[in-house]
């Protein structure tokens, strides 16, 4: 007898990690949902393997609609949804940040509530930015610490990012969803081939020689490989005593200066020039983006994912770097001109 064929629903899941999960799910013959405010661009994402369904289906990320129906039934819901973080802080964009992470999560909460046959379990984005900048140990879901650094210039971030776990919080508590099992995703920069990622940036800054140190170095960085990102995501799925919160890392995170030395090595560019903190500033102003995603230490290990069995198949960054380098059919290598 054949096994049923996987339901997965990705509301946001036309960006970067969207793309990436959906690719990996459709090449394991899963059905893809992907929920998108402009479904005519995204459809292309149809295409991605001819051999499975990956559907685009309208929704305005904030109100209920016919798209809630598609949620019926469904094995997961994956909410990635949310405006870019890569950008100026100004009031807008402070705004669409708060607003899009905050209303996606509650409406999602109300579609799950109104099927007849909810979805098995709902995994909603958080980020490994809500803990505290720290350099002395690493934050585990137990032990982490919380609260903004003006060092770090976090303060925003964590206001977001704890908007976010609450609204996943209220969601379950005025939906009453007993039925469907609820984890938070604390993930750290994915790094993967697929467009819009950062490592893409980071990358093309080495290649030209801008692969130095960055604001002293000091500053850890927590990663993950996007195939270890799939795989962790799929492993909480298909566990069923996964439940709450997950730091999603690599249990290796190293500070930025040995980052940018492994990223050096990988791209085959030995020398890069250091940035100091106020030439990043002037960069991050024309590159209308943020120095805190460079600033704030994240010092995240996966301490759950870990003691209940999951296994990494990239631990250290070297190796996830080599790898990523050696398989980029699309990476912008192809594209990048020095003048
Ligand atoms: N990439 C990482 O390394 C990383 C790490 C930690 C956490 N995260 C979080 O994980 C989520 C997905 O990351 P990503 O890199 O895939 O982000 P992304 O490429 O920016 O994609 C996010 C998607 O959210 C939707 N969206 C944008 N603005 C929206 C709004 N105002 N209302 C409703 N939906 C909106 C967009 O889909 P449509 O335009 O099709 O509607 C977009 O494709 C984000 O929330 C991000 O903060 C990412």
């Amino acid at each position: 007898m054949s096994e049923k064929q996987q339901r997965i629903i990705i509301p946001g899941g036309s960006g970067f990690l969207g793309r990436t999960l959906t690719e990996w799910y459709a090449s394991r013959g899963c059905q893809v949902t992907i929920l998108s405010r402009d479904p005519a661009p995204v459809s292309t994402l149809a295409n991605t393997n001819a051999n499975v369904n990956v559907n685009v289906i309208a929704w305005d990320g904030k109100n209920l609609g016919a798209w809630a129906d598609h949620l019926d039934g469904a094995d997961a819901v994956i909410n990635l949804a949310g405006r870019s973080v890569n950008c100026r802080y100004h009031a807008a964009n402070r705004r669409l940040m708060m607003d899009s992470r905050i209303d996606s999560t509650l409406v999602l909460g109300k579609a799950i509530a109104a099927c007849s046959n909810p979805p098995e379990v709902w995994l909603n984005s958080s980020t490994a930015t809500i803990y505290r900048h720290r350099f002395d140990a690493a934050n585990t879901e137990r032990d982490g610490l919380y609260g903004a650094v003006r060092e770090a210039k976090d303060a925003f971030s964590l206001e977001v990012a704890h908007g976010w776990e609450d609204a996943f919080a209220k969601a379950y508590m005025d939906n009453d969803l007993q039925r469907t099992r609820g984890i938070l995703l604390r993930t750290a920069i994915v790094l993967g081939n697929e467009p819009g990622g950062g490592y893409g940036t980071l990358r093309n800054l080495a290649r030209v020689g801008l692969g130095g140190t960055m604001a002293g170095g000091h500053q850890f960085v927590s990663w993950i490989h996007e195939r270890d990102f799939c795989r962790a995501l799929d492993w909480l799925i298909s566990t069923p005593s996964a439940n709450g919160i997950y730091n999603i890392a690599a249990p290796h995170p190293l500070p930025n200066k040995a980052m940018m030395a492994a990223l050096r090595g990988a791209v085959g560019v030995p020398v890069g020039l250091p940035a100091t903190r106020w030439m990043l500033e002037i960069g991050a102003f024309f590159l209308r983006t943020e120095t805190e995603l460079i600033f704030k230490s994240r010092r995240v290990v996966p301490e759950r994912l870990l003691e209940e069995g999951f296994t990494f198949e990239f631990e250290k960054l070297p190796e996830a770097l080599a790898d990523l380098e050696s398989s980029s059919p699309k990476a912008e290598r192809d594209h990048l001109v020095v003048d």
